[in-house]
């Protein structure tokens, strides 16, 4: 079978909910400056349509941090590939993440942001699989709560490919 392309999330509900986060985070961080961390790559897209929304002050950093390989499953493993350019001791961060599922990426990436003498670290994800859990972590800002299924679209990817659609979709017809 071949791989196709279900909607899940169009442009315009994606559009709709980031308004309304950026809305919500802009009011709760009156006053304040966001340093962005961005999880690379899935989370590029989300963080710039988000951050343009913002009026508080951003600051825009970067995480590369490894947990999958090419295919589907999580391996509890979590490596920092890049660590972030700035410092962030005092800092007020919010991750920005495309996705959460296992939960294993960010929990670990939440303590080690921690241990840094932050202010505060949130977390906003645009999609969140919360029936899939192995450990406990919430995040603080959510797009949408979704099923379990495997999504692409606006940053996700299935083994690189699908990362430039402007909507949420759902790969079938994958071969495991
Ligand atoms: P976690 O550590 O299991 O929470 O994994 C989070 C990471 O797995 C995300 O940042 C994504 O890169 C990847 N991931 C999890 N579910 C999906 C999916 O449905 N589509 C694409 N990537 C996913
Ligand atoms: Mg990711």
């Amino acid at each position: 079978m071949a791989e196709t392309i279900r909607v899940l999330k169009s442009e315009e509900e994606v559009d709709a909910r980031i308004r309304a986060l950026a809305e919500q985070i802009d009011a709760e961080y009156a006053g304040k400056q966001i340093y962005m961390v961005g999880i690379l790559r899935g989370s590029v897209f989300f963080m710039c349509e988000l951050a343009k929304r913002i009026s508080v002050p951003v600051i825009l950093d970067f995480m590369c941090v490894s947990s999958y390989g090419d295919g589907t499953k999580s391996s509890g493993n979590v490596r920092i590939r890049k660590d972030l350019d700035g410092d962030v001791v005092g800092q007020d961060v919010l991750i920005v993440e495309d996705i959460i599922d296992s939960g294993n990426t960010l929990s670990k990436l939440k303590k080690v942001l921690q241990e840094r003498n932050t202010n505060s670290v949130r977390i906003c994800t645009l999609l969140d699989k919360k029936g899939r859990r192995e450990v406990e972590i919430e995040a603080d800002y959510v797009g949408f709560t979704i099923e379990n299924e495997f999504v692409v679209g606006y940053g996700l990817d299935y083994a690189q490919k699908y990362r430039n659609l402007p909507y949420v979709g759902v790969v079938e017809g994958i071969e495991e």
